[in-house]
């Protein structure tokens, strides 16, 4: 089997000078991201993201704002069958995921880019995997995701994605207003710090999926995390 890792650009110029909002909120602290998304508890919700993805082999699959490519690894470790490209603006953390592949010896294709504009043809991948990505995407690139992803899953292909969210245990309803952190910013504007991560809410990405056309969208599991609650949502193209 091929152990090729490589990484790509797929920015525009346009999209080489937009700003994001880095994995923990500045660049400098990338490299105690993986330490902290094992202390606090990220692991398990990747391998359950993977679990529920359950790739078959040979399928294509994208990991979209893959950061150090936990998710991606989770699932080629699961299926070392599968084709797996992880996207994310982040050259920095591309290269830590690079560095990690190579050093697992397995193949991976490392995308640099955004979650609006994804690698691949129409019909092109099998499955879409997120986990704790969408909730740095402003609100109209995660509609434009959800479209995109329409675009480049076959028919019958499917997205699963974990992220803070949640349907509000309290009984007061979600209501679907932004509750994101004071990290994130609303369109296009400058990222800031990063804040305590807040979702979206998983009536949003529910209904973000819905509207970009995916049927049999819900809510698979919902976890209670110490940062929040943290939704499990899958989707099939039709
Ligand atoms: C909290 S990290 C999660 C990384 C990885 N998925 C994980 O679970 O360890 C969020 C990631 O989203 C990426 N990100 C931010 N804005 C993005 C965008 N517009 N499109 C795709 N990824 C983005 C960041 O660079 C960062 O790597």
């Amino acid at each position: 089997m091929s152990t090729t890792v490589r990484i790509l650009d797929h920015r525009t110029p346009e999209e080489r000078e937009r700003e994001f909002l880095p994995g923990m909120g500045k660049p400098w602290l990338l490299p105690f991201y993986d330490l902290f998304s094992r202390r606090v508890g990220a692991r398990a919700l990747h391998e359950r993201a993977a679990a529920l993805a359950d790739v078959a082999p040979g399928q294509s699959v994208l990991d979209v704002g893959c950061g150090t490519a936990n998710l991606a690894l989770t699932v080629l470790r699961v299926q070392p069958a599968a084709r797996v490209t992880g996207l994310d603006p982040d050259a920095g953390a591309l290269r830590v995921a690079a560095r990690k592949a190579t050093r697992r010896r397995v193949p991976i294709t490392l995308v640099q880019g955004f979650a609006d504009r994804l690698p691949g043809g129409d019909g092109a991948l099998d499955h879409i995997v997120s986990a704790l990505a969408l909730h740095h995407v402003p609100e109209e690139g995660r509609v434009l995701f959800a479209r995109e992803a329409v675009r480049v899953l076959r028919p019958g292909g499917r997205v699963t994605i974990v992220d803070f969210g949640g349907t509000d245990r309290s009984g007061h309803g979600h209501g679907g207003h932004d509750r994101r952190g004071p990290g994130h910013r609303a369109g296009h504007g400058t990222p800031r710090g990063h804040g305590r991560p807040r979702g979206h809410g998983q009536a949003d990405l529910v209904r973000l999926l819905a509207d970009a056309g995916f049927t049999d969208v819900r809510e698979v599991e919902h976890v209670e995390h110490r940062f929040g609650p943290i939704t499990f949502v899958q989707a099939t193209r039709p």
